[in-house]
Formats: C-alpha cells, structure tokens, sequence
C-alpha cells in the first residue's frame, strides 16, 4: 500500500507544528509551502481509500466478549466469544463528498466479510466448569460512512473519525455442526448478532482513526525527509487548518528552512489562495520565502559545485558554438585525463516569482586546470540572470533555462600571471557559459 496515496490521509494533513493559528488570513502571511488537491485528485487517491478500510478490519483486535442469561427450566447459561477473525473480505464502492468548511463524508458501501470464532458456553446446574465450546462462522455485508472533522488542537491538524457508523445489510450466523437445540441457536443468534456489531463497529471506527493516524504521521516524515538532505531540514510543520471548499482540500506549511543553528522566518510571504486555479489536480506551490533561505543553506553548504573532467568535459565543448574556441582551451581538452573544470556558486543564489515566472541571480566562479594540479590555466568569475521554468513530470523535476544576461566580472590567466583581455576570448566564455555550463547545471541532479 502506499500510504501517500490515501484520501483519508489528506484528512490528517500534516501533524506537528507548534502556533497553529484560529484565522486563516493571518497565517497565509507565515506560510511558505501551499498543497491544493482539486476534486479530480481527490477522487483518484478516493480509489485507495478501500486499503485503508481493508487494513483497518485485518488489524482490528477483536476482545474476547462474556455474557450470561437466566432462562426459565433451564437456569443460568454462561457463555463466551473468542478468537473472533475475519476472512474474504471485499468491498463494494465507495464515495466521497468535500463538504465545504466542514470535511468529507465518504460512505463504503457493500463490504462484505466472513467473521469466524469460537462460542464457548455452559448451562444448567451442572455447568461452568464443563465448558463446550462450538466454532461459528458469519456472513455478512456492511455498509460504513465516515464523516472525519478537521481539527486544529495542540499544533496540529488532526482528523476527528469519530463519527463513523457501519449499517448491517445481513448478518447471518452458521453454527459448526448445528446440533444445538433450537432454543439454544436462537440465544447464540441474538447474541452473537448483538454483540459481534458492537465489537465491530467499535473496533473498526477505532482501528480506521489509528491507522489513518499512523499514516499521517508517516506521510510527515516523508515530507519532511523529501526536503532535507544532510544538515540542512525543512519543517513543514502546518501554520492554520486545511481549508476544504466543494472543489479542492487546501494545506498551509511554514516552509521553514533550518541549518547550522539557523531557522528561516516567513512573515510576508504573501500567499492568497485566489493566486491558484483550480484547473489542474495537484497545485504544489513553493514560495520564494522558502526557496530563497534554501538556497542560502544549499549555497553555505557548499551545494552549488560541479566538477567536469575527462571526456565529459571535452565532449561538453564539441557543441557548436559561434565563437571560435581559444588555443589554450583546444589545447588543454585535447589530453582529457588531465583537465578539470570546477564551477561553484560565489554568492548566495536569488529566486524572484511573478506571473511570468522564476528568475534566478546568481553568481558563479569557475577554473580551468590543464595537467598541472596546482595553478588552474583559467579563472573566472560571472554574474547571470536565468529565466527558469520548472516542470514535473513522470515524479522527474525537470528545469529549463534561458539566460537573460550574462558578465563576466574577472576573467584571469593564473598560469601566465595576466588579465584575460582578449574581447573574443571573452566572448568565448560567455557563450560556453551561457550554451554549455547553464545547460549542464539544470540538467544535473533536482536535489539538494
Ligand atoms: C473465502 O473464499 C474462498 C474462495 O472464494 C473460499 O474457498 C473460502 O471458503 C472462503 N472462506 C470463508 C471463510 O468463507
Ligand atoms: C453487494 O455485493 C454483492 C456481492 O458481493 C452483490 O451481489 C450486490 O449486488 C452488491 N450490492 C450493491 C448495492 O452493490
Ligand atoms: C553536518 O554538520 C556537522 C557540523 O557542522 C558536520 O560535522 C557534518 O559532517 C555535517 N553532515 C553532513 C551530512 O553534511
Ligand atoms: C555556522 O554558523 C556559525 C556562526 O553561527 C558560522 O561561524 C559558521 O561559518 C557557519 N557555518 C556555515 C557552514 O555556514
Ligand atoms: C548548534 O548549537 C548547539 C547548541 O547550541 C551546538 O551544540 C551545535 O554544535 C551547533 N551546531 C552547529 C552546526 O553549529
Ligand atoms: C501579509 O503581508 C503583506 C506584506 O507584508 C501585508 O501587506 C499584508 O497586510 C499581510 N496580510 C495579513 C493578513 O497580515
Ligand atoms: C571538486 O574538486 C575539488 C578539488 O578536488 C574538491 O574539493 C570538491 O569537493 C569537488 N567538488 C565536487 C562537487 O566533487
Ligand atoms: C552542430 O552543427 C552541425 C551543423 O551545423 C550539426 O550537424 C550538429 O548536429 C550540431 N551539433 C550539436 C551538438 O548541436
Ligand atoms: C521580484 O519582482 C517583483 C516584480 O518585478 C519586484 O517588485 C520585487 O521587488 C522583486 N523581488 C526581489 C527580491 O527582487
């Protein structure tokens, strides 16, 4: 089963956060990731809802029941229920409903199961200690609505599946043997009727808080573990309670990005939900508030570094590019086993959103070295202004870049103690950093 797939969970969205805020407008402003299901996802995930129900009658421990009845001529007869299982479970259909400011009413309808147990019983004077005891069986088809609340209590949003009910279409009894008296089947009946619907009933609106409980929390560790990697973490604990309209369950997350003793605060970050459609099924919207501080921690980090060497650098050179290559750049990639090209960010990376979309700023510096270990043949340094698109697809991050300006701030020959002066030379970096390095550093890797 794969839990992240679950309509009850979207219920439980999210635990652990501390301020979990009453007005949902003040928290929009503190709120740096969104998540909005429209109703078309809802209805996909609705599908797996029946693992969850399944799980929820395979786990449920079922107590072992007493009773005891005085019945005229015959006396007192004492009897037990144990080791009640179930077995051939299927379910039918089931529905959901977003009920706008409310939560969702789902109804599974046609469950069927086979419950299987152990009857123990005594009667008359002679009884008690010479307990008999019979195995039953029980068919039966039930019908199980859920209304699960959304609630925010103790920094977390919680679903309350309190209200949960089953309806009993048939239930019927099959007494090993049947050899029993008449009398005796009708008292079994009434009370393994009675019974067995208080203990499922019970168990199962039980097992379905704990299991989607359980999920929940898992889902949030995930979440969490997706977005951290090494010393850097992101607590995406919730700011206020999921927000559900008849078309989409909305989910507000602080986004706050934590590394080497420092904690990102959001405090403007703008968000209205009147900025998101409600076209597509899954709207996922990071704002800048979360990225920018992310990108400082990845850029302190030391994430923003890329080193080619070999054929992989030589080959990244054979694209076509208008300016002619300088001499000492042919010469140096013509012995692939011993250049090396090292880029890395030089300040701290900044994203810009509007409508139009992302803009990034960023600074890179970058050397060349040729054979010799020590001191690169080339270095330089460039500012660049990207225009990114980002798309998913196929669970792939996919980025793509249009430089909208490129300098080159310092361009130097460490080997030769000189400027790099040479107007087509530095045109050549441009173009290769513009054609080739923005290129390589989108294509690689969507993590950090
Ligand atoms: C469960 O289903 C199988 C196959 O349909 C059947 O052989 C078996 O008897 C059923 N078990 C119970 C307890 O009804
Ligand atoms: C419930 O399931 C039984 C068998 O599994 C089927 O015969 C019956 O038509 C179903 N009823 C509904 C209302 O889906
Ligand atoms: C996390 O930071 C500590 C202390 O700065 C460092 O020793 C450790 O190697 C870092 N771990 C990772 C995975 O970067
Ligand atoms: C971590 O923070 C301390 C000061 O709080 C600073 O001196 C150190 O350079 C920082 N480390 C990194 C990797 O940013
Ligand atoms: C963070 O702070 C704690 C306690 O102040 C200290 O023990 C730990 O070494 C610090 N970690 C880093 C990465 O600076
Ligand atoms: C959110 O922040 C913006 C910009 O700081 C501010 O104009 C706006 O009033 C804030 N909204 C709320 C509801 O606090
Ligand atoms: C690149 O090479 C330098 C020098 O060998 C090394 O310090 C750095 O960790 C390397 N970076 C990556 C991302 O491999
Ligand atoms: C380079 O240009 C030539 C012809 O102009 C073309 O055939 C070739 O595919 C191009 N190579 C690349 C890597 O774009
Ligand atoms: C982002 O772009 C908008 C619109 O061009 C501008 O008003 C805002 O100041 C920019 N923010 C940053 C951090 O550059």
């Amino acid at each position: 089963m794969m839990p992240r797939d679950v309509v009850l969970l979207l219920l439980v969205l999210f635990g652990a956060s501390s301020g979990c805020l009453q007005d949902a407008p003040s928290a929009y402003n503190l709120t740096g990731v969104v998540c909005r299901l429209t109703y078309p996802a809802v209805a996909v995930l609705n599908e797996k809802t029946t693992k969850v129900i399944e799980a929820a009658f395979q786990h449920a421990r079922y107590p072992s029941m007493n009773g005891e009845k005085s019945l005229l001529f015959i006396g007192r007869v004492l009897y037990g229920l144990d080791n009640l299982e179930i077995h051939n479970l299927s379910i039918g259909r089931s529905a959901f409903e977003l009920l706008p400011g409310e939560g969702i009413a789902m109804e599974i309808s046609n469950v069927s199961a086979v419950f299987k147990g152990t009857i123990q019983y005594g009667y008359g004077s002679w009884l008690v200690s010479v307990a008999q005891s019979l195995d039953f069986e029980i068919e039966s088809q039930i019908d199980l609505g859920i209304n699960p609340k959304l609630y925010c209590g103790e920094g977390k949003v919680a679903a309350d599946t309190s209200d949960c009910y089953l309806n009993f279409h048939k239930l019927h009894l099959h007494l090993q043997g049947d050899k029993e008296p008449n009398w005796l089947k009708k008292l079994f009946t009434d009370f393994i009727t009675f019974t067995v619907k208080l203990v499922i009933k019970g168990q199962i609106c039980k097992e379905i808080n704990k299991v989607a409980n359980i999920l929940a929390d898992f889902i949030q560790e995930r979440a969490e573990h997706f977005l951290s990697d090494g010393n850097i973490s992101v607590d995406v604990g919730v700011t206020t309670a999921p927000v559900i309209t008849a078309n989409y369950i909305e989910s507000y997350h602080k986004g706050l990005t934590h590394y080497n003793n420092t904690t990102a605060v959001i405090s403007d970050s703008g968000f209205h939900p009147s900025q998101l459609t409600e076209h597509r099924m899954l709207y996922f919207r990071l704002s800048d508030h979360m990225l920018n501080p992310m990108l400082t921690a990845a850029h302190q980090d030391g994430r923003f570094q890329l080193n080619v060497s070999g054929d992989e650098l030589a080959n990244a050179f054979q694209s076509n590019l208008s300016s002619s290559t300088p001499e000492f750049i042919t010469q140096c990639l013509a012995d692939p086993s011993s250049s090396e090209l090292r880029v890395w960010s030089s300040s701290v990376p900044r994203l810009n959103t509007t409508s139009a979309g992302s803009t990034v700023w960023a600074q890179a510096s970058a050397e060349l070295r040729c054979g010799t270990e020590g001191t690169p043949t080339l270095s330089f340094q460039t500012d660049v202004v990207v225009d990114v698109t980002v798309s998913y697809s196929e669970k792939k991050l996919f980025m793509q870049g249009d430089v909208r300006q490129i300098s080159l701030i310092r361009a130097e020959l460490p080997l030769n103690d000189q400027l790099l002066q040479d107007e087509k030379q530095q045109e050549f970096i441009r173009e290769a950093v513009k054609k080739v390095g923005v290129p390589k550093v989108l294509s690689g890797e969507k993590r950090f």
